[in-house]
Order: structure tokens, then C-alpha cells, then sequence
């Protein structure tokens, strides 16, 4: 009785709810009026037309032979033509790294007591006629007083693409009783609304002013145009900022070693100034390339301290680090140089990651080198940034080879580099994999179990596999052709006339952080009484995960360079472990680790910082190593592949 009462209570209402629906529907519609065409589109002055910026990949020049010149010009060295496509950015997006152009118009400094992203009321007020006019309120995603104020306090700007309105062209902070202080004309210098040190507490209030010059219509002159201030960052401690920032003279907070507190600083950008790219890997002409590994350096944002060294003085870890790199660098002049992870302290210290990536790769970008970088299990550990946003400021850095790899990939820097011949051919002579070995294992519930490291996971394996798969053969050992293209660079007799040719793939290398379980495993069997498969010092614990994912089985051994020959990949090299230096063959790959090479990152007295070598000879044939300590001395000198190494691997 009650079932068939329901249904007839269901069949009295259907009318009441479709009429009910009906009308909802209908005030949906009528009130959801499509969003005008034109502020979808964003269209008109403060249009743009991309909204990301990927900078792009080693471009290789075209294929069709050498340079008219007969001379002397490398195929490495023709000027690439620059992407010429004009981009337009968005207007109300703060990014730092992006080409921007459109000059600034209006600065505004405003405190929060809330996180400003998340609320609405600390932004500047505005109508709608000054945002088509000068650009919409863009927050500087920069706390300034991040370690040192009492709220959140942000530097806000506008940006426009209009040439009727004056454009900012220079920065000052001066305090009220300093206007004298102020460059003339007076008239032409605007004060930011709000005070840079609000919330910092014993602090006399600073101010930002700044210079608008004329519109850009009425500006003729080109150099002019490039005066525009197009960006503003946030810097904090000492080190350098970013690719084409300077730093205001005067500081917002100039730091306090007792306190812990960092300096703080304003950067900007005067137009726009085209970051330096690499050149595409090749081998010298003598068939040589040579390899700088880095390891552990453990910068963080302040200039860190010294760990675990008697260098005295050592007043600050990073800044004699630096000296040591350069001096290393000099010394070696490597034609690429490897940071294989642990670029960044963690563990609370390098909490800001853009100051300390702006950085660490300082040395080597100041003698125009090429270098390629990993992760490490500190470099996202305890900052403010993920992997992949670090890897972008990674990538925009001059003369950065790092790349971030295909995202369905597990980790962040799955890449690979080849090493060209130098002639015209630009065959690919030496393969460089990239693999980012992770941090720590995710332990998702089990909160109690002491943490491990983590391991190259199954997609990386297939990523790895795929990527050799598409590697071709070579002739092997490779001799430079084309003698006739570019007669007088090589010298003809050098050819040897008897030498076997092979078909294989060329030889191959991999760099990541945290060493494979394998690494520890027993070196290949010796017929001589000093083992000459284990080189060098091991003085940590096995720095590897507990887990074992079967890289090395499934991958590296499965990997020939031939049909029968031994495996494409040769050298493993990791970082991680800052006392361990050695390497060891096992089943005939060599596994190599760096040894720390920062005071920052710990160590052991009497066991000096030391950067890792490969030189790689005979066009990619012949792989030597040594290390070169802080007292520029050369250890361990020996041949790993090729013509001197000790006899290849037989398994029975
Ligand atoms: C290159 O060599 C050819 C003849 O060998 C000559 O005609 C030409 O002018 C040379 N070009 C340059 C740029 O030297
Ligand atoms: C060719 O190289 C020589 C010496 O390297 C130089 O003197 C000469 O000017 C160069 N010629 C051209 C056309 O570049
Ligand atoms: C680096 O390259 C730039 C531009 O080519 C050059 O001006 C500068 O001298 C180079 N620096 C070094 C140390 O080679
Ligand atoms: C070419 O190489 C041979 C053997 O290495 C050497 O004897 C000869 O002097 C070289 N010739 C030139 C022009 O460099
Ligand atoms: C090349 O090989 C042939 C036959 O194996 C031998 O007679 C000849 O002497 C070799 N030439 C050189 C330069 O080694």
C-alpha cells in the first residue's frame, strides 16, 4: 500500500518539478548572457596572444653542407636566426623570466594582513578607464618582508602596450628627509604610494619613487625605447640576480648577520636583453671533449657556512666555493660542465629557490660554458618552489642545456644531449642521458617508517629504452670526412688506413643524483693484484635507496651499442655521497661518483673537495677520468673506455 502511495505522490509532483526546472533553467539562461566576444578575446590595446614562454631547444643549423666561407667557420658557430615571431605577453600575469617588453607605468607599494593572493582587498584601487589606460594592478609574488616584517607587503605595478603614456625609466628609494637627494627635474620623479618597510619594526619608512618619461610616440630614438623599466623582482641575500636584473642601489633591508635575516633587495629589468644560448655540443677537431661534473654544492640563500674543512678563513660557504669552481674551471676549461643535483641546500635554508638558482650555476655562466643539470633529493626539499618551476628558471638561464623532458615522465630533467663530430657531417659521436633520480620515497600512510631515498621509476625506464631505441648506428671508430670541404683544418695522413670499421651506436654516459643499489655490488673479477675496476675512496654508507626498480638489469645491460657488442651505456655518474669518490665497474658499466665539490655541503677533514673530469678522446672512443682536489692536484688518473682501458667485461 505505502509503495504504490509513493509512486502516486511522484506522479502528482512531475508536473510541479518540470515546471519548477523549467524556470531555473530559464533564469540560468537569461542571466548567463554570453561574455562580450571582445573581453573573452582580450581584445584591443591590452590584448596578447600567448600565455606561456618555453624557451627553445638547441636548434641544429640546416643540413645542406658547409658555410659558403672557406674559411674557418664552424658549423657550431653559424649564427642561428632568432624565432622572429613577435610574442605579446599578458599584461596582468607577474613572471619574471618572461621576454617582457611593455614598459611599466604605475608602482603602488600595499601591506596584507592576509596572504594577498587569496584576497581582494589589498589590491590598489583602480577604475576601469586607468586599466585600459595604464594596464591592469599586477602583484610582484615577492613578500617583502618575507623573513623580516609583520604582515605580507607586496610591490604592485601596471604595464602597458599604449604609446600615449609615459613610461617608468628609472628606481630610486629614499627616505622623507632625503628629498633633496632626489635627481632633477624633480617634477618628472612619481613617490610609490606606501612604505617599503611597513611592518618592519625599527625602521626608518623608504620609499620607491619613480622617473615617467615621455610616451612612446613621441620618442624617436630607439635606445631610448630600450630605457623602459619592463620588470621588477624581489631579491634576497647577496647573491646575483637573475639574467639581465640589476639591483637597486640602496637596499630595502640590509640584512643582520645576528638575526639571521637575509638582505633584501629590488631588481629590475631594462628592456628586454636576449639571454645567451648555448651552442650546440661538438668535439674539437683533436677528437676531444671534455666533461666538468659538480657535484653537492648546497647553496642556499643566504652565502652559507662552512662545513666539515680546515680552509681558514672560511667565513662563508658558498662565496668559497665559488672561488674554488673558479678556479677549478680555469684550470680545466671543460667544454660542458654537469651539476649532478644538490644545487640547493634544502632543509630550510634556500627557501627562496630563485635567489639560489640565480646563482649557482654563476661561475660557469660568467666564461660562457654549456652546462646541463639534475636534481637532487635537496634541491626541492623545504623551498617554495616544485621541481618543474624550478627547472623553468633553470632553463632560462645562459647557457643552459637542462630541460625539463615529457611531462608523463616521472621526475623533472629526463633529457638527452648529443656530442657532434666537428666537421660538416655533425654526426652524433657521444650520447649524455639525464635522469632525475627523485628525492625522498613518498611513504604515503605509513608516517612511521624512516625515510628512503627514492629510485628511477618504471616510466623513466621506458623513456630511457625509447630514447636509445632511436639512436642510430655509427661507423665506428668515427674519422672526420669531408677533407675536401674544409681542406687546410684537417690533415689528411691522420687517416689510418688499416683500422676496422664497426656499426654500433656511439658510446654513452648517464648522470643522476642518487646512486643505484649496484653501485655497491661486487666490481668485476681482476687478473691483477690491485683491483683496477674500483678507483678511489668510498667513506659514506650506501648513499642508494633500498628499493631496487631493475634499472641497471632491465636497462642499462639490456642496452648493447651492437648487436654483439657491450652495452651503449659505459658510465654511470652520480653524485650524493660528498666523501665517496670511486669507481667501480660492475657486469662492465662503470659507476662513477663525483665527490663533493662544496664547503657548503658536509665533508671530512683531510678528504679535500674535488670536481670530477671526463675527458673523452678519439671522437668519443676513449673515456679518461681523474678528479682535481681544492689544492689542484690530479687523483686517480685512469682510462675507463677505450684504447688503455683494462680488458672489457666477459660474462661467462
Ligand atoms: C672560396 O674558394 C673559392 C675557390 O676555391 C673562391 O672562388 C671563393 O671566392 C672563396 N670564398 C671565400 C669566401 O673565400
Ligand atoms: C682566412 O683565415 C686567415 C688566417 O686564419 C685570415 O688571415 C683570412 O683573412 C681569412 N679569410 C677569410 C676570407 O676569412
Ligand atoms: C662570453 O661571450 C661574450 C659574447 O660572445 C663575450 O663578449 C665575452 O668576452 C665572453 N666571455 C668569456 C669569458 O669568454
Ligand atoms: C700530419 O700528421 C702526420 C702524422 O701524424 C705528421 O707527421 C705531419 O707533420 C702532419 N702534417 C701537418 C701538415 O700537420
Ligand atoms: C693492411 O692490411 C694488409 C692485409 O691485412 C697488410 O698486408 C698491410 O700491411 C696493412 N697495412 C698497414 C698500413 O698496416
Amino acid at each position: 500500500m505505502a509503495k504504490i502511495h509513493v509512486r502516486r505522490l511522484i506522479k502528482n509532483l512531475t508536473p510541479v518539478i518540470c515546471f519548477g526546472l523549467f524556470f531555473v533553467l530559464l533564469t540560468l539562461y537569461i542571466y548567463n548572457t554570453p561574455v562580450p566576444l571582445g573581453r573573452l578575446q582580450r581584445l584591443g590595446w591590452q590584448s596578447f596572444d600567448i600565455v606561456s614562454y618555453e624557451p627553445s631547444s638547441v636548434v641544429l643549423p640546416p643540413e645542406n653542407g658547409p658555410p659558403e666561407d672557406n674559411n674557418t667557420t664552424e658549423w657550431w658557430d653559424v649564427a642561428l636566426e632568432e624565432e622572429t615571431k613577435p610574442i605579446s605577453l599578458p599584461l596582468d600575469v607577474w613572471s619574471p623570466l618572461l621576454p617582457h617588453h611593455t614598459g611599466l607605468t604605475e608602482i603602488e607599494i600595499k601591506p596584507c594582513l592576509f596572504f594577498p593572493a587569496l584576497v581582494t582587498y589589498c589590491d590598489p584601487r583602480t577604475t576601469l578607464e586607468d586599466d585600459a589606460l595604464k594596464g591592469p594592478w599586477v602583484r610582484v609574488e615577492r613578500d617583502l618582508n618575507a623573513k623580516t616584517g609583520r604582515w605580507y607587503l607586496s610591490i604592485w605595478y601596471r604595464r602597458s602596450r599604449r604609446l600615449d603614456v609615459p613610461l617608468i625609466t628609472a628606481l630610486l628609494i629614499l627616505a622623507d628627509d632625503e628629498m633633496d637627494l632626489l635627481p632633477e627635474p624633480k617634477s618628472s620623479w612619481h613617490k610609490a604610494p606606501g612604505s617599503l618597510v611597513d611592518g618592519v619594526s625599527s625602521q626608518k619608512d623608504l620609499y620607491l619613487w619613480y622617473k615617467v618619461r615621455l610616451p612612446l610616440q613621441d620618442v624617436s630614438d630607439d635606445a631610448e625605447i630600450q630605457e623602459a623599466i619592463t620588470e621588477i623582482d624581489v631579491l634576497y641575500g647577496e647573491n646575483r640576480p637573475l639574467y639581465g636584473f640589476e639591483r637597486l642601489d640602496r637596499d630595502v633591508f640590509p640584512g643582520d648577520k645576528a638575526r639571521k635575516l637575509d638582505r633584501v633587495s629590488i631588481v629590475y629589468r631594462r628592456g628586454v636583453k636576449p639571454i645567451p644560448k648555448p651552442k650546440p655540443l661538438h668535439f674539437k677537431h683533436d677528437g676531444t671533449f671534455k666533461i666538468m661534473q659538480i657535484a653537492d654544492l648546497h647553496y642556499s640563500v643566504s652565502q652559507g657556512s662552512c662545513r666539515d674543512t680546515d680552509l681558514s678563513p672560511c667565513e662563508s660557504g658558498d662565496v668559497e666555493t665559488d672561488s674554488l669552481l673558479a678556479r677549478a674551471l680555469d684550470a680545466e676549461k671543460p667544454d660542458l660542465v654537469v651539476f649532478t643535483g644538490d644545487q640547493l641546500n634544502g632543509q630550510g635554508t634556500s627557501w627562496d629557490s630563485r635567489s639560489v638558482l640565480a646563482k649557482f650555476a654563476g661561475m660557469v655562466i660568467d666564461r660562457n660554458i654549456s652546462w646541463a643539470a639534475v636534481f637532487g633529493n635537496h634541491d626541492s626539499q623545504q623551498t617554495d618552489m616544485n621541481r618543474r618551476e624550478e627547472m623553468q628558471v633553470l632553463q632560462s638561464l645562459p647557457f643552459s642545456l637542462a630541460r625539463a623532458g615529457p611531462p608523463e615522465v616521472d621526475g623533472v630533467g629526463n633529457y638527452v644531449l648529443k656530442v657532434r663530430s666537428p666537421d660538416p657531417s655533425k654526426i652524433h659521436l657521444l650520447t649524455l642521458y639525464f635522469l632525475d633520480s627523485g628525492a625522498y620515497a613518498k611513504k604515503g600512510l605509513s608516517f612511521w617508517k624512516p625515510t628512503e631515498y627514492d629510485w628511477i621509476k618504471p616510466s623513466q625506464r621506458e623513456w630511457f629504452l625509447a630514447e636509445s631505441r632511436a639512436i642510430k648506428p655509427i661507423e665506428r671508430p668515427f674519422t672526420p670526412d669531408g677533407v675536401s670541404d674544409v681542406g687546410h683544418i684537417w690533415n689528411t695522413s691522420r687517416q689510418v688506413e688499416n683500422e676496422t670499421k664497426t656499426l654500433a651506436k656511439p658510446n654513452a654516459m648517464v648522470f643522476f643524483h642518487i646512486p643505484l643499489p649496484e653501485a655497491y655490488n661486487d666490481p668485476d673479477p681482476d687478473t691483477e693484484e690491485v683491483s683496477r675496476f674500483s678507483v678511489g675512496q668510498q667513506l659514506d654508507g650506501k648513499g642508494s635507496p633500498l628499493h631496487n626498480s631493475g634499472f641497471f638489469e632491465d636497462a642499462i645491460l639490456n642496452v648493447k651499442e651492437s648487436v654483439v657488442g657491450p652495452t651503449e651505456v659505459k658510465i654511470i655518474a652520480n653524485g650524493h655521497c660528498h666523501v665517496t669518490d670511486r669507481c667501480r665497474r660492475v657486469h662492465g658499466v662503470w659507476m662513477c661518483f663525483g665527490g663533493g665539490g662544496s664547503y657548503s655541503g658536509y665533508g671530512k677533514i683531510g678528504f679535500d673537495r674535488r670536481f670530477r673530469i671526463y675527458a673523452v678522446k678519439t671522437f668519443g672512443e676513449t673515456i679518461e677520468t681523474y678528479k682535481r682536489g681544492e689544492h689542484g692536484e690530479i687523483m686517480d688518473r685512469q682510462v675507463l673506455v677505450g684504447s688503455g682501458a683494462p680488458p672489457p667485461f666477459k660474462s661467462k
